[in-house]
Parts: C-alpha cells; structure tokens; sequence
C-alpha cells in the first residue's frame, strides 16, 4: 500500500522559489488584503456587520506584514547570514515564561513568581537554543525508559543524593548514564508493590484490572522521575506527569527524556490548562502540596479536573495528615483535610501506611447536602476553555452531560456512539476523520525517512525504505482536532505516546481527546510551549498555520519554538495549504532545517512540508 501511495507523490527538488518571488507575491497580497479590508469595512459599515470578519482582515494584514518584515529582512541579509544564530550557553534547558528573576522584578510574589508568566518576558534576541556539549541521541524505547544519557538533563550531584523516595529513585550506573526502575526487576525499587496496594485499596484483585474499573487516564502531580507512570503506561494508562518548573532535576525533563508523558504545570494560583471532568485519578505521592492551604481552593481544582466516581490518592510520609487517622476519629474535631474533603463530596476509601484514597462523588444532589459549610456550584459553562484561569472556590462541572461516573464508561478507548453524542459530535465526522488518520499515518512513516533528504531519494518503483524502529517515542500533535493522529498510532501498534493539543481559539474539542484516554492540553500557540528543550521526537501540525493566519503572533517565533522542543534529529510533520507551506519552508530553512515540500498530487491545494531538525554539534 505504502509504496504505491509513493508512487503518487512527487518530492519537489531542484531551486527554492527566489525570495523576491515570494516578496513579490506577499506585497500583491498585502495590497488585496488592503483593499478587501478597506472596502468591507466600507461595505458592512451600512449593513449591520458581524464585526468578527472585519477583525479577522486586520489580523490578517497584521500577520502578513510581520511575516512580509520577516521575509524582507532575510532577503536583505547577504546569503550567508540566512541562517538564525545559536543562543549562549545559559539557554541550553531554556523554558520561556519561568524567569523567576524577571517575575520577581515584575512584583510578583507569595509563591506566584514561580507560576507561568509569559506576560513578563522581555523581549529577547532571536536564536536557536542548542544542546549541551555532552548531548548524546537518546536511548530507543523501551531501553531509554530504563537508562538516559546523564549528559542530556540538568540535574546536579545533590539532586541525585537526595533522590530516595519511591517514585525517584535512580542511580549512576556509569560515568555517564543514569539508570531508572526496571520491569524486569533488575533494578527493584517497590513501584509495583505499591501500584498492587493502590488496587486493592479500591477494591480490585490487581493493578490489571484498572481499565476495567474506568481508570483510563491518571494525572500524576510531582511524579518523581515517572517511575510510577512508566509502570501504569506498561499497564495500558496513560498516566500524564506535570511538575512545577525546577531548574536542576527536573521531574518533567527526566520523565520526557525517559520517553514517559509529562508536562510542566503548577498548583499555585491558576486552574491547569485542562477541561473539566478530565482524569479518572489523581494521585500525588509527597508531590509538596499543601492541600488545605488556599482555602482549599487546590484541592477543588483536583475536584475540577476529576471525573465523578474518580480517585485521589494522596501518599504523604510525614507530618500532616498522619496521627489524624482520617477514618478513626479519636478526637472529635476534624482535620482541615478531613473537613475539606467531607465538604467537596468525597469519600475517604481507604487508608493503609501513607496512602489515602478517596473517591469523587457521582451524585450531583450530594453538594447541596453537606452539614458543613457548602462550597457553592460554578456558573454554568464557566470553564469552557479552562486556559491558565485563576483558581475558584466552586464546584464544576455539576451541569455538564460529561458528568458521567467512571465506572460506566464502555471498556475500550473507542469510544460509542452515545459517548460521541455528549460531546456534540457525529459519529460518522468522527470515525471519517480516523478514517483519514489511518491512510496519513501510513504516508508520514513512509516519510519519515532520511532517504528522502539524500542525493538518491526514493523513486517510484523502489524498494520502501524500513521504517525508523523505535526512533520515534515521544509526538506532539499540535493541532489535533478528535485526537485521530494518536488513534491511529495505536491500531498501528506504534510505540509512541501523543501529546495532543488543542489551539485555543479553535474548536475545543479537548474532551473529546481526554475521554478516548489520550494525553492533550489546551494551548494558545502564540505563546511557548510548556515543556523543556528537545522533548519530542516529531512534531505534527495539521492546518495549524492556517488556524494562526487569524492570529496576531509570528510563524517566525512558532518555528522557534519548534525547534526548541525538537530533539536533535526530530522531526516535523506540517500539513497546509500551499501559500502556508511556503512560507513555512523559507522559515525551517532560515531554522537550519532540512525541509521538503510533498505534493500529494490529488488535485488539492494542500501540501506537506516534512523537515528534520540537524544534530548540532557544539
Ligand atoms: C531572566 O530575567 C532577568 C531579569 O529580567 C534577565 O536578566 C535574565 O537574562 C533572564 N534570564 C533568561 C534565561 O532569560
Ligand atoms: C451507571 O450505571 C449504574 C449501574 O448500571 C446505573 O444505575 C446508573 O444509572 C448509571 N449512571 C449513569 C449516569 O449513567
Ligand atoms: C488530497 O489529500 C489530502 C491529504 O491526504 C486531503 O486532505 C485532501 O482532502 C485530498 N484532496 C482531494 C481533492 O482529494
């Protein structure tokens, strides 16, 4: 099948179109942007116009005359300086909008200076953030789940003294190699144990049995280097990391370096960029939150987040909730936890050593029941588009058709029919748009080879070339409408994870990826991405630049971005329309990358622009 789809594509070689051409093009189109803003503007002042689409022509004349600058100022550069610069050596794990300094100045405080703040960043010179000297290409998986190159993450020597809780363990295994729990016991370090106990602590005979319980995906708040996650994902979860920034040791860069999920996110003052009624658990293992602080506000966020008949698992070793013994009431006052979570409608299930589990309501009638003083119910439709809002003191997601227990979800990560229904979407649209996913999966992989940026590339006819075994762990979707991408990643059997984002601004079909038991996150892609320098082996975007055509931030700084992200040798996968896919490679060669433009020659205007991000040595 693969090769006779190659047969169909043509890969455009020979000279890139001249820079004056593409001047010439974008002036003409500035002129017409100009003239159909000015005359509908004209136009629809008579008539009682939408003032959407008038917006829409600005942005649009914004977004061509900065991307117009940019192309104009590389052309006018001499040839040899088209290439962007690399950045100093203090970027080299750069993650924009955590300049705790900056933010400090900014006056920022009571912990806040440490939340996201891209508002705050100065504006900065233009450069490529390179790896380390010692950056080596990552072990394939499953081997780099186990073992990572020390040399490829920021940690220092304390750091890894200090690291002896159960989910952080690791030790040096070699000068330069850093080694993690193993499955094959080689390396015990009680993970398993200890996801068998949270089993049976809900009821269930063992830790196989979580799908068929309704625990599909788990958010792990301050997962230590993932060791927990690593074993729910070996279990069929997806089990998601996300950690405040650190600087040194970080939780999210060694769990992305080890090929497991993560994201940077903190509980500080701002709800976390997820819908409401996203995970099935919760769970926090000495992850440093105080919960009760914040007049419990986050602990309603881990409400927010959590589906009806969801867990919370809270293990904490020391100090606060022990000696309270949650379920034997010694004295008669409550603790503050105890009293929090009695108010927020869950149930303490069990306690066994430092584990606490408790399990969301799914009796909406059960709020308004409570002796103690009740937290009231959100407006309705408040989190919408839950994107970085400050934190609330009300419960959400009472008055949603997603309010449906957990345990009645069908088995499977397909979802039915019905299912499709509560999220407002056709079954036909969406099995159409797997449908589309299978056959594009198929061409990337065919793709993804680097036999198509040689001197010989594949002609029709040719033997396929293999593809990359296991060369791609980690993807991010950066525009994935139903998650359709990750789907077919899965019949295909493939070995990788799919971090799915939803652009803000579009359609928020979030939920829809959530509930299918994929990773995803809101995001607005004028800003940067919150996750560590190279962190994902392919990037796939799919009608993303057309989405930001509307938007008032530069392609420019999105490739940036990209680049950071990429790993060394990663790839980009970009799918637009033709005017878009030239821009975009004008850029990715400004970027250094490789780029190849693919006309799938089906008579659409639509084309793929395949790049490869070079391993730059030192
Ligand atoms: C952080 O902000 C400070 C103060 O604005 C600035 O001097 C410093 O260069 C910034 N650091 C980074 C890595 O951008
Ligand atoms: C969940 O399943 C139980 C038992 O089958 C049923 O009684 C209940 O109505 C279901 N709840 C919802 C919201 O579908
Ligand atoms: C051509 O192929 C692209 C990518 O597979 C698809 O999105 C588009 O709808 C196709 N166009 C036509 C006219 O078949």
């Amino acid at each position: 099948m693969r090769s006779s789809w190659f047969n169909k594509v043509s890969v455009i070689f020979g000279p890139r179109p001249p820079l004056s051409w593409l001047l010439l093009c974008l002036v003409s189109l500035l002129a017409i942007i100009a003239v159909l803003g000015s005359s509908s503007s004209n136009a629809f002042d008579s008539v009682t116009a939408t003032p959407d689409i008038y917006l829409n022509y600005r942005r649009l004349k914004e977004q061509a005359a900065v991307d117009y600058l940019e192309l104009k100022s590389l052309s006018l550069g001499a040839s040899r300086q088209r290439e962007l610069g690399l950045c100093g050596k203090e970027r080299e794990n750069y993650v924009p909008c955590y300049n705790v300094s900056a933010n400090l100045l900014a006056g920022l405080k009571d912990g806040e200076e440490l939340d996201r703040h891209c508002e705050v960043q100065r504006e900065q010179n233009r450069c490529l953030v390179r790896p380390p000297k010692e950056y080596k290409t990552p072990l394939r998986w499953p081997a780099g789940r186990d073992v990572i190159w020390s040399g490829n993450v920021k940690i220092t020597k304390d750091q890894f003294l200090s690291s002896g809780s159960m989910t952080k363990r690791l030790m040096l295994l070699e000068e330069n190699q850093i080694a993690f729990h193993s499955e094959d016991g080689l390396i015990f370090d009680g993970v398993k144990d200890y996801s068998r106990q949270i089993a049976e602590m809900i009821g269930l005979g063992s830790d196989s049995e979580f799908l068929q319980a309704g625990v599909h995906n788990v958010l792990d708040i301050g997962c230590g280097f993932g060791s927990f996650g690593a074993h729910l994902v070996s279990l069929k979860l997806m089990a998601v990391c996300i950690a405040a920034y650190e600087a040194t040791g970080s939780q999210v860069q060694l769990a992305l370096e080890r090929g497991l999920p993560a994201i940077i996110g903190s509980f500080i003052s701002r709800q976390l960029p997820y819908p409401s009624l996203s995970f099935d658990m919760v769970h926090c293992a000495q992850c440093g939150i105080v919960w009760d602080k914040k007049d419990g506000m986050l602990l309603i966020e881990v409400d927010r987040v959590l589906k009806p008949g969801g867990y919370f698992v809270l293990t904490s070793p020391s100090g606060k909730l022990q000696g309270s013994s949650v379920g034997i009431k010694k004295r008669n006052m409550l603790t503050p936890m105890e009293e929090l979570t009695q108010r927020i409608c869950w149930s303490l299930l069990a306690q066994q050593d430092e584990t606490f589990i408790w399990q969301k309501t799914v009796d909406t009638d059960c709020y308004a029941s409570r002796k103690q003083v009740a937290i009231p119910l959100c407006k309705e439709g408040h989190d919408i588009q839950s994107y970085y809002q400050p934190l609330v003191s009300c419960i959400s997601g009472t008055s949603s058709k997603r309010w449906i227990p957990i345990q009645n979800r069908s088995a499977g990560s397909q979802l039915s029919s019905a299912e499709l229904e509560v999220h407002g979407v056709l079954p036909e649209d969406f099995f159409e748009d797997l449908q589309i996913w299978r056959s594009a999966l198929k061409n990337y992989w065919s793709l993804l080879t680097p036999l198509i940026f040689s001197d010989h590339p594949k002609r029709p006819g040719d033997e396929d070339p293999l593809p990359p075994f296991n060369m791609i762990r980690n993807v991010m979707d950066m525009n994935s409408h139903y998650g359709g991408l990750n789907a077919a990643f899965l019949e295909e059997k493939k070995s990788v994870w799919v971090m799915n984002v939803v652009p803000i601004r579009a359609r928020n079909t979030l939920p829809v990826i959530l509930d299918q038991g994929f990773a995803g996150v809101l995001h607005d892609w004028c800003e940067p991405f919150p996750t560590y320098p190279r962190t994902y082996d392919l990037l796939h975007a799919n009608g993303l630049l057309s989405h930001l055509s509307s938007e008032r931030c530069s392609t420019m700084d999105l490739f940036l971005e990209m680049d950071r992200i990429l790993r060394p040798e990663g790839w980009a996968v970009l799918s637009d329309k033709v005017g878009a896919i030239e821009m975009a490679r004008t850029l990715a060669t400004h970027i250094r990358w490789e780029a190849r433009v693919i006309d799938l020659q089906n008579g659409s205007d639509q084309r793929l622009l395949v790049c490869q991000k070079p391993f730059i040595k030192k």
